[in-house]
């Protein structure tokens, strides 16, 4: 008996609570708010309705729970949530409910929707800079981008772009806790995020731009803001391409051109010193129109500029032209021959008329 009335109990309980919770459920379900979600631009207005579709038959109440402007009315079918423009940051974060509370006598029954509301702001300046105008080569440099009022800081993140000569992009960032800021991280505040990059010759005539990017849901577009883009120059020194370090044969009489050429920031200035006579010719081409045998020997290049200097040997070897010389032997040979040939000629005639004299005297 007393198994089967608390058997009884129990279906009744039941029956009970589904019914409580339907009615529950009822109420709640004709709730409705003009946002589930909504994100606000600092200093922007806000309106939030809640409403009912028709009034219910007991006494009940309708509002807005809220740390900021909290609303409550009695006999309407809708109320209004408003800032006429929203600067507090405490919405992020914080709960904010449309809620009925309706007197079913003996008890209460409360339902709530609640909006998630978010403030953002954009920054009002974005800066980048570099610690120095001209980079030299070798050492770390420093860039730093300064974003002023931006926020929340928590969702956060520095991009950096790096775009080279050939256009090619890197992009870099750089998420909250990763630079400094000043404010709390559920607000605006201020930031300064440094990147830094080793002054290599490959940074000449990059350019660098940071962006602040605000990772939040709602925003599809998350770039909030960009600096200018910075260019950077590099001094390194010179690096010769042309000539390399070698040797060079040439015919004597012919014409010797050495041209030497250089990489370097600023353009390097070239000289070239060639041996025995120690001249030194300030000019990255040395021409020499007929090459003699004392023209042989080491050239050096030299290319220079603020940052350091290059240089290259090459050794100028000398050929004699042989053609030249058997042509000339031959010439000379073939004169002696003549010479001596016309020689013999003139004297044996010579003998013969002196001869004939002498004969006929005697
Ligand atoms: C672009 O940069 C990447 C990474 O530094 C490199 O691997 C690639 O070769 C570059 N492309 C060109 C066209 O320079
Ligand atoms: C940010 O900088 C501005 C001016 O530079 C200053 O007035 C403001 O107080 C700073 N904000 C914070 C949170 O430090």
């Amino acid at each position: 008996m007393t198994v089967w009335g608390l058997f009884i109990f129990v279906v009744v309980l039941g029956v009970y609570v589904e019914y409580t919770q339907n009615t529950n459920t009822d109420s709640c379900s004709t709730l409705t708010v003009s946002h589930d979600s909504l994100l606000v631009e600092y200093g922007e207005p806000v309106e939030l309705t809640c409403s009912i579709p028709s009034k219910p038959s007991s006494q009940y109440k309708l509002g807005w729970e809220s740390q900021i402007n909290p609303v409550q009315i009695e006999n309407e079918t809708s109320v209004v949530w408003r800032s006429p423009g929203l600067t507090e940051w405490e919405v992020n974060g914080r709960e904010l409910f449309c809620f009925l509370t309706v007197n079913v006598a003996p008890n209460q029954d409360q339902c709530k929707k609640r909006v998630h509301l978010s403030l953002y702001k954009r920054p009002d300046s974005m800066k980048i800079s570099s610690e120095s105008s001209v980079w030299s080569e070798g050492h770390m440099m420093k860039l730093k981008c300064e974003i002023k009022n931006v926020g929340p800081l928590q969702s956060l993140t520095v991009q950096w772009t790096r775009v080279d000569q050939n256009k090619n992009r890197t992009v870099t960032e750089i998420s909250y806790g990763s630079f400094s800021s000043s404010g709390e991280e559920r607000k605006s505040g201020n930031v300064t995020a440094t990147l830094n990059v080793s002054a290599s010759r490959d940074e000449d005539g990059v350019q660098y731009q940071c962006a602040a990017l605000l990772k939040l849901e709602q925003l599809q577009q998350p770039q909030v803001g960009t600096s200018e883009p910075l260019n950077i120059t590099v001094h390194y020194r010179p690096t010769i391409t042309q000539p390399s370090n070698g040797t060079v044969s040439v015919t004597t009489g012919n014409r010797l051109v050495l041209s030497c050429s250089a990489h370097g920031n600023p353009s390097p200035q070239y000289s070239w010193s060639s041996p025995g006579n120690m001249n030194f010719i300030n000019s990255s081409i040395l021409i020499i129109s007929s090459v003699q045998s004392e023209d042989q020997g080491q050239y050096n290049c030299t290319a220079y500029n603020d940052a350091g200097s290059d240089s290259v040997t090459v050794m100028v070897n000398v050929v004699v032209d042989y053609k030249l010389i058997i042509i000339a032997i031959c010439a000379v040979l073939g004169v002696v021959l003549l010479v001596t040939g016309f020689s013999f000629w003139f004297y044996k005639r010579y003998r013969r008329t002196h001869s004939a004299t002498i004969s006929s005297t005697t």
